[in-house]
């Protein structure tokens, strides 16, 4: 999509508008974003709905107010995203099954929750499909991975692509690997949060103030990224590149080594596949 041109969506529903669906809504809320039929949102408590009061593209429901919200919300959606907490699914779409529209795709962001269990609950024929993007999202700035249902058709597909490329890229997998595809990008943004904790936590103890600290990491974390993706280069060849032979970076890139962070990773994302498995298996 360019700056200039102008995307065209029919009308979507976001049930559970919290930290994920409003990521998504910010997406769907951008110049070159235009939803024809209108944004529908849902929550449960008011002051969630307040938020929107005077953006005239977002319709917010809420269901303390109105036992009907999510029900209403649906009614004639082509789109409906479910991003309540994955235990909350399933009675959710049980509730919704009735007033989805006879070609709306249900589109699940609940980690764990599998499109057999989907299927189950918004019925046997329904267009499902899951999809799993990550915070960066909140500054068009996500990957999503999507995983498609027996009875979604190409137009479906490409609608719900074009949805999750408004905040950011789109890797469509097959299902067995979207559990995969959490622990890597769903879970990643947290894995390099928790490495700039560290390493600001390190720079303090260098004796750098904590601005200097966040300055330092943050902005080395930017421009490396920054240059990986600009430059095409593999990241081992621009490591080589800074790694002078017997020089300061292979010292502390050996420390790295002898600490096995690659099988850290292996584990970490070993650890976070058991847990969809078990989200997935409690319900
Ligand atoms: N956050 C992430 O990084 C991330 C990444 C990928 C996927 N996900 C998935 O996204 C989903 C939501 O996570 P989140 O972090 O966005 O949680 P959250 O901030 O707690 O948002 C959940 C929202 O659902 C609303 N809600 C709950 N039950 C509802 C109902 N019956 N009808 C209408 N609205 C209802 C809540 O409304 P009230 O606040 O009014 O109660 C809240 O706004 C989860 O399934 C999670 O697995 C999250």
């Amino acid at each position: 999509m360019t700056q200039e041109s102008t995307l065209q969506l029919p009308a979507i529903a976001i049930l559970g508008a919290g930290s994920m669906g409003r990521a998504i809504l910010q997406g769907l809320l951008a110049p070159q974003v235009h939803v024809v039929a209108g944004i529908r949102i849902t929550n449960r408590r008011p002051e969630a709905a307040a938020d929107f009061d005077t953006e005239p593209r977002v319709s917010a429901w809420v269901t303390s107010t109105n036992v009907d919200a999510n029900r209403e919300a649906v009614r004639g959606a082509a789109v409906v995203i479910v991003a309540v907490k994955p235990a909350d699914v399933e009675a959710l779409l049980a509730e919704v099954a009735a007033d989805l529209a006879d070609d709306a795709v249900v589109v699940s962001v609940a980690a764990g929750k599998t499109l057999e269990q989907l299927q189950r609950a918004a019925g046997d024929t329904r267009a499902v499909m899951r999809a799993m993007p990550n915070t960066p999202a909140q500054i068009r700035r996500g990957v999503t991975g999507i995983a498609v249902g027996d009875h979604v058709s190409a137009a479906q597909r490409d609608l719900v692509e074009s949805v999750f490329a408004t905040v950011g890229s789109v890797v469509v997998v097959d299902e067995e690997r979207l559990n995969a595809l959490t622990s890597i990008s769903g879970s990643g943004p947290a894995y390099v949060f928790y490495l700039i904790e560290q390493w600001e936590q390190a720079a303090r103890e260098l004796g750098f103030s904590h601005a200097e600290a966040a300055l330092l990491v943050r902005e080395t974390v930017r421009g490396a990224a920054e240059l990986v993706l600009a430059s095409g280069e593999e990241p081992e060849e621009l490591r080589r590149r800074v790694t002078s032979p017997n020089g300061t970076t292979e010292r502390a890139i050996a420390v790295l080594q002898q600490a096995h962070l690659a099988e850290i990773l292996d584990e970490a994302m070993q650890a976070a596949m058991a847990r969809a498995r078990e989200i997935a298996a409690d319900s």
